[in-house]
């Protein structure tokens, strides 16, 4: 049901190779329920891989999503585990993570949460601030081991096109670049936590491959000042992310086909040594490598007139999809339902009334007029007990939703690959007495 071609629209994407469509939930799947095709993973995986410099190293966000069959399935293909908090943590342990392909970031991290991760044999962290350099120095005497860890750089600058940009402004990621440029000492370690690499994470969701290059190469030109200014060698530069992808509509993910060129070039300028990984260059990405794995099946609760529109009710809405969209977090939500084979609204073939389609209200089920996924948009013609689907909803979905809001379950979770269903699993939430 889109209203214009998502190839035309700003800020959306352009096809270049498609990508394959996940595969049809089995008949009768309960709903709602998300649907992850591991075979989208890989393609995607494959894709991303294909526009960055080599050598480099590709960390996986979990907070895209952080089912542990996506987790194993992007391990397996050689990413490594970005995580930001405990609960992330123990997502890429129980996926097959082991500690050491993991890195720990976050603005704000408790003792607790270090502890834990470095229990748990992490070694790898990306600090924020002075005082985070000194907590982990702290954290990691106590636990008797000795850590590196990733310095976050917020640079002065900004990246143009970006979805959400992450720096340039007063902000709780990373230190200032100026600062540490004229204070290194302040950000190199202690004795048991010291400085390994620089960790630049400057913007999301960008599509357009120029404004993506242009952000890369804002952050290569601050590793690259930073690298003189600590004045030792540093055994990690991450470069961050920023890579964009269709967000719950049709679409395909970007294609940045000049990228890997134009960082290779930028990169044997800035940081010579890259090529034999002195330093190795990584890369992140949450979105890109999930998007277009996962769609969300929704069946119709009601359908109704009022004062003169159609209301349709969904049995699915803010509590599992788009929660985060009026934090920004997400982009608006303005989902694409369509039918779970692919079909567009003038396909809708199999429709259990003779209504026309037309625009309608799309709603969740929750009881609060805010879940209202669109006021007026074209749907077909349906039925109390119809099947849709909300398509690229693989990363951003659940896990940035209100799930715990009204207190309805969790939606299932279905893991397919190329058709077959090879899981199916529902979170639950669960009150215990704490001391
Ligand atoms: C440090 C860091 N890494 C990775 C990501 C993942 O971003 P995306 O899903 O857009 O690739 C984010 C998103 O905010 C981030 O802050």
């Amino acid at each position: 049901m889109t209203d214009t071609d998502p190839r035309t629209r700003p800020g959306t994407v352009t096809a270049v190779a498609p990508s394959p469509r996940p595969a049809t939930a089995p008949d009768g799947t309960p709903t709602p329920a998300y649907v992850y095709d591991l075979a989208a993973v890989r393609s995607a995986h494959a894709r991303l891989r294909s526009w960055l410099p080599e050598p480099s190293e590709l960390y996986y966000s979990l907070k895209a999503n952080p089912h542990p069959a996506v987790v194993s399935t992007l391990h397996r293909l050689g990413c490594r585990a970005e995580v930001s908090s405990p609960g992330e943590l123990g997502a890429a342990l129980e996926a097959g993570v082991p500690a050491s392909d993991i890195l720990y970031t976050g603005p704000g991290k408790r003792d607790e949460d270090i502890a834990g991760a470095l229990a748990a044999g992490v070694r790898d962290f990306a600090v924020d601030s002075v005082h985070a350099v000194d907590q982990l120095d702290r954290a990691a005497a106590l636990h008797g081991v000795r850590v590196g860890y990733l310095l976050r750089v917020n640079p002065g600058g900004g990246s143009r096109g970006a979805g959400l940009r992450m720096t340039g402004d007063p902000s709780a990621f990373g230190a200032d670049a100026e600062d540490v440029r004229t204070r290194p000492q302040r950000y190199t370690g202690g004795d048991h936590a010291r400085i390994e690499g620089l960790h630049l994470y400057l913007a999301t969701n960008i599509a357009d491959e120029a404004a993506l290059g242009d952000s890369f190469g804002e952050a290569i030109e601050v590793a690259r000042t930073l690298c003189q200014a600590v004045g030792r060698p540093l055994r990690t530069i991450d470069l961050g992310g920023g890579f964009g992808a269709p967000y719950a509509r049709e679409g395909e993910l970007p294609a940045y086909p000049g990228l890997a060129a134009r960082l290779t070039g930028e990169l044997d300028r800035a940081l010579p040594g890259w090529r034999h990984h002195a330093p190795t260059v990584a890369f992140e990405s949450g979105r890109y490598l999930t998007a277009t794995c996962g769609r969300l099946l929704t069946r119709v609760l009601d359908v109704k007139e009022s004062h003169g529109q159609r209301v349709v009710v969904l049995d699915t809405g803010i509590n599992h999809l788009g929660g985060m969209a009026g934090l920004r977090r997400v982009p608006p939500l303005h989902p694409d339902v369509v039918r779970p084979d692919g079909a567009g609204p003038q396909d809708a073939g199999r429709t259990s009334t003779t209504e026309p389609p037309g625009p309608a209200m799309i709603c969740g089920p929750l009881c609060t007029p805010l879940d209202t996924w669109a006021r007026s948009r074209p749907l077909p013609a349906v039925a109390p007990g119809d099947l849709l689907a909300v398509p690229n909803t693989g990363a951003y979905g659940l896990h940035a939703s209100l799930v715990l809001f009204l207190g309805h379950p969790a939606p299932l979770e279905v893991v397919t690959d190329g058709g077959r269903t090879v899981r199916s699993d529902r979170l639950t939430f669960v009150r215990r007495a704490e001391p």
